[in-house]
């Protein structure tokens, strides 16, 4: 069976099951082995991507359920969202043996996108299933701290990146809060 599918920007037309995992289209047919099989059961987060923001384990996910929607793996992974993880994951030296990290920074991503206000609950929430054998736990928490003061609050909109965020989750460039912000200035009525 034909399926199109859209990789890091780039379309894909592949023949094959629908029923292969997403993992084996990325790491076989595509060349993409920034995304790591581990468990293959959906248990261990090694194999984390971006499914139109949110993060997913490719292990467990038919092709045909990424069709019409977009793929980021950690090679693709760009911007000033990545550029601001990656800075606060070297603040932090958080990589270990480093077999887990693009799944831990994919999680990060898809926690920022929707949570910007992440609190520790959020963070542990957000990353449990993403286990990491060296124990890097707390280093990944400080380290998107770090992230989320950097780029949420100070450097980027992260929140014109996520419309479906809800308005009393947004900050600023300005690095006000909604409730502090000043008023936009009113619109000029039209004429005529
Ligand atoms: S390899 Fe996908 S969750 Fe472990
Ligand atoms: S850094 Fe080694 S498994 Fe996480």
């Amino acid at each position: 069976m034909n399926t199109t599918i859209l990789v890091n920007g780039a379309e894909h037309h592949l023949d094959m099951d629908p029923q292969t995992p997403l993992l084996w289209v990325l790491r076989e047919q595509l060349g993409l082995t920034g995304t790591k099989y581990s468990c293959g059961i959906g248990e261990c987060g090694a194999c984390t991507v971006l499914i139109d923001g949110q993060a997913q384990h490719a292990c467990t996910l038919p092709v045909s359920r990424v069709s019409g929607k977009e793929v980021v793996t950690i090679e693709g992974f760009q911007g000033p969202l990545a550029d601001t993880l990656r800075r606060a994951w070297l603040a932090e030296d958080v990589a270990q043996c480093g077999y887990c990290q693009p799944g831990q920074i994919l999680s990060a991503a898809s926690l920022l996108l929707h949570r910007p206000d992440a609190d520790d609950h959020h963070i542990n929430t957000a990353m449990a299933p993403v286990l990491c054998r060296c124990g890097t736990y707390q280093a990944i928490r400080r380290a998107i701290h770090i992230a989320k003061e950097e780029y949420c609050h100070v450097t980027a909109p992260i929140c014109q990146q996520s419309p479906s965020l809800p308005a009393d989750k947004l900050c600023g460039r300005d690095g006000l809060s909604v409730e502090h912000r000043p008023a936009s200035p009113a619109k000029p009525q039209q004429t005529g």
